[in-house]
Formats: structure tokens, sequence, C-alpha cells
């Protein structure tokens, strides 16, 4: 019998949230009027302002919080020799295969993964588990045919055509080229960043020099990396096109698992911090190192489709800077005055993904509430966001668009702009207008009414609980700044 490649996957919730982050602004298809574009997404209204928060989070945790690490922005494009340095030219690759009856490319690795993952669903957990190792052992040796014929033992299809004529594996080098200037040749050819880390490395001793930095001190950076993966789906979690949040951390040689688990271990925390449960999020090392690391872990979020990489911190020795030195001939030593001697730093590395972490900010906030019975019965869908990352404070409404409220309402407006993203709305009844908020993650609605005229005050409604409080308006900026201030997030690091 033939076995069908699903993993399990709560299709229904997830979808859901698909629909709903293009419904209310927050991710749409890249170029949609021409169909889209596969694997590239792009941020709507509301979803510009959600990651831009996320990543406010991170620059604070890692370059405010810390005063021995700061920030750079490096160029997308970089000298070509830097990807030889790196080992992309030559090592970063995913193994391909082909079904020559659909004529779609998978990735290899994941085909088998996915039948791991089926078998487990299947009950039989240990044999997917066995599975796994071996596809670990035969990539390890880079043993294309031997992952070629456990795909053929496993009787794996193609989930289009139906059929295992499979061509053999190949490998197939993930980054994109173009020409620099107006000749097209080899010399000229140059690639878009897979990753950010090489801008940070090659600016490594700029920094600690200008810097006048200290080992152990880090460089973080986020920006766009590109990679032509060949397997593009689950919507943002894999990209074409997407944003790295990444900090090299450079150390003294032989220090590295100090560092290594110290990084571990606040990564987590920061995670948990901006909003995702700890039962949702998890370690997974690494079973195949990658070329440059000497110890490897993931954070794994578990989406609606399962447990899966947010997050990867990697114990990278002295490969990069090492080989950076030998292909620029430049020097990039550290002077220890402690160890009284020079050295190539080693590196601890944390690199998150800012649109996956993104995805399961959303996945984890996206909720369906249903209260009362019968007559009573309401249902509502709200976004459970952290307040500091919600894209969107405060909503200002008046109840009515007469009688002055109006002229009250945008006075708070006014005020509270100056301070942070609000909205104001006059339109429609109040119910929906909350309801509007709710599904942008809105943690505060404030209603401005007749009793506002006579006495100042103000109800707000919190959007988890729907409960509302009557305040004083003169109070209200400096209660709202406390719960969406950033320090809410940075104080549980
Ligand atoms: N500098 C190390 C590095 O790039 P990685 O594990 O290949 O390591 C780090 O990538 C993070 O970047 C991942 O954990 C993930 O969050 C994000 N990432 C990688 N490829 C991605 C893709 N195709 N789409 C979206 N995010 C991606």
């Amino acid at each position: 019998m033939e076995n069908k490649v699903t993993a399990p996957v709560d299709d229904a919730i997830f979808k859901k949230v698909v629909s709903h982050a293009k419904e209310y602004g927050f991710v749409f298809p890249s170029s949609e009027i021409y169909d889209g574009l596969q694997a590239v997404y792009d941020y709507g209204q509301n979803g510009v302002e959600l990651k831009n928060n996320l990543k406010q989070a991170w620059w604070k945790a890692m370059v405010q919080l810390n005063d021995n690490i700061v920030g750079v922005d490096a160029a997308i494009f970089m000298h070509p020799t830097t990807w030889k340095a790196s080992g992309h030219v030559d090592g970063f690759n995913d193994p391909m295969i082909d079904n020559k009856d659909s004529k779609k490319r998978y990735r290899a690795d994941v085909l088998v993964e996915e039948r791991s993952a089926a078998l487990a669903a299947a009950g039989q957990k240990d044999k997917g588990d066995a599975l796994e190792k071996e596809l670990a052992r035969l990539l390890e040796a880079n043993d294309l045919k031997g992952v070629y014929d456990l795909i053929v033992r496993e009787k794996i299809t193609c989930p289009i055509s139906g059929t295992a004529n499979w061509t053999e594996v190949r490998q197939f080098n993930l980054m994109f080229s173009t020409q620099v200037g107006s000749v097209a040749d080899e010399a000229n050819t140059i690639y878009l960043r897979p990753e950010t880390a090489q801008g940070i490395f090659v600016n490594y001793l700029n920094v600690q020099k200008t810097g006048r930095m200290k080992v152990p001190f880090g460089i973080a950076q986020i920006g766009k990396a590109f990679r032509n993966e060949i397997v593009a789906r689950q919507f943002t979690f894999r990209m074409r096109e997407f944003e790295q949040m990444e900090m090299q951390f450079f150390i003294q040689p032989g220090s590295e698992m100090k560092w290594y688990d110290e990084w571990k271990e606040k990564r987590l925390r920061w995670h948990k911090a901006i909003g995702l449960p700890a039962e949702k999020l998890r370690y997974k090392p690494h079973e195949k190192l990658a070329h440059y690391a000497n110890a490897a872990v993931d954070i794994e979020f578990q989406f609606p489709f399962g447990f899966k990489e947010i997050e990867g911190i990697h114990s990278r020795t002295d490969f990069d800077l090492g080989n950076h030195e030998k292909f620029s001939k430049k020097k990039l030593q550290y002077f220890d005055p402690e160890l009284n001697k020079n050295y190539v730093p080693y590196v601890v590395e944390t690199s998150v993904g800012a649109d996956r972490t993104f995805l399961a900010l959303l996945c984890n906030a996206y909720t369906e509430e249903v209260t009362g019975e019968g007559e009573d019965r309401k249902e509502r869908v709200y976004l459970k966001l952290h307040p500091a990352l919600a894209p969107v404070k405060a909503a200002i409404l008046p109840i009515t668009k007469k009688d002055g409220l109006p002229e009250k309402a945008l006075k708070i407006f006014n005020d509270l702009k100056m301070d942070m993203n609000v909205v104001y709305e006059e339109k429609d009844s109040i119910g929906k207008r909350y309801s509007r908020q709710d599904v942008i993650g809105t943690p505060f609605c404030i209603a401005v009414d007749h009793q506002s005229l006579e006495d100042d005050t103000v109800t707000i409604r919190h959007r988890d609980t729907t409960l509302q409080e009557r305040v004083k308006i003169e109070e209200l900026r400096l209660k709202i700044r406390k719960e969406v201030s950033f320090r809410t997030i940075l104080e549980k690091i």
C-alpha cells in the first residue's frame, strides 16, 4: 500500500487565522492583483504596526537592556566573497526531489519528516523517530542516494500525482543571485543575503574598535534575508523574502557553552514575555548541525500545524571570523587585556525570524469566545495580543455623534496620539465599534458619554474581559501608557 504524506494539521484553525490576517489588514499576498507571488507577503496597516512593535520589543531587550550589545544596519548586498567565506556558496543547500508526473519539486528531507509525523499521528511514534534518525544520519553523510532509497522504501508518494515516480535527490543552493552594474557576467554576480549574520561578522572589527567594545560583547541587527525555498507553505512561516533579528555575541574561546546556555534561557524568557505561553514553547536540539556550529538548539512554538522552529541559538565557534580572515587576508583578532593575548573571538548567535514570531503571536492571539446560552448566546472573535505589541492601543469612541461628545472625544484622541497609536471612531453602534477593535486586538476602548460632559470621566472597556471601569480623563494617559509600555515585557526577561 502507498503512504500518503500528510502530517497532522489543525487546518480549520489555521485557515481562520490566515483569512483573519487578510481580512483585517495584517498580511496580504504580495502583488495580489496579479494573483500573488508564491511565498512572498506584504504587511498591511495593522500588520506593520504589530511587526514594528515586535521588532522594538526585540531591539529593546537585546540592545537597550544590555550595555555590552550595540546594533548595526548592514546592506543587503555584500561582497560576493563573503558567501564563499561563510560556506553558503558551497554548503547552503537543501536536498530536492522532483516528481516526474506532477513536475512538482519537494524537499526530500521534508517528505521524510512528514512521513514521520504521519506515523506518529497514527500511533507509531517510535517508527517515526527512527525514520528521522535515519534521515539525519544520511544527510550528515551527504548520502543523497540513501535519502532517495529511504523515500522509495517508505513508499512516499507525491500529494499531487499520487505516484512514486521520483527523480534522484539533488542539492539545490538557496541563495538568490543577481548582477551588479550593466554587464551580466560571472564576475558581477552578487547574492541577496540569506542571513543577516554576515553583515555583522564583516563589521565586527569596525564596531569593536569604534565602540571600544570589550569581549564579551554583542552586535545586533534586524533586516531582510532571502532564500529560494523549495517548499513554500504555511503562510508566512516559510517565505522567500523574510526578516531576521540576529545577535552575534563575541566571546573568549572555550567559554562558548556557558554563553550558549545563558542565551538559550534568556531567549526563551523573551518569547514568554511577549505573550507566548510556556506550554506552547519548547527547545529542540539540532540532530544535524549546520556547517558553522558546534552546538545548536531551536526554540519551537506550537503552531496549529505542530511544533516548529521560530528561533535558533547557535554556537558558531570562530568559523565565520576565521574564514573571513582567511578569505580577506585581514586580521580579525582581538587583543584581550585580561588574558594578555590575541585571538579570533568565538561567537554564540541568537537568530529569530520576525515573520515567524509574528505568525506565532497571531496564532496564539486568535480567540473565539462564546458566552451565554439561548437568547443570550454571544459569539465574539478577538486577538489576545500583548498590549505593548497590539497595533492600536486604544480606540476613542463617543457614544453618539451629537451633544458635544465628538468634540470631547477628539480632545482625548488628540492628546493620546502624541504618546501612542490610537484611533477615533464615531460611525455605527458602540457594540459594532467594540467588535471592530476586538478583531485587531485593541486592548482598550474608551467610551465618551453624557456623564463625561458632567464629571470629566470616561469608561475603559478591557478587550479580554469586556469589563468596563470608569476613570478620570486626567488619569487616562498615565494609566494606558503604563499598560502598553514595553517595560511590561522587559521586566520579565
Ligand atoms: N544566522 C543563522 C540563521 O540564519 P536559521 O535557523 O537558518 O539560522 C534563523 O534562521 C531564523 O530565521 C529561523 O529560526 C526562522 O525564524 C527564520 N527563518 C529562516 N528561514 C525562513 C524563511 N524561509 N521564512 C521565514 N523565516 C525564516
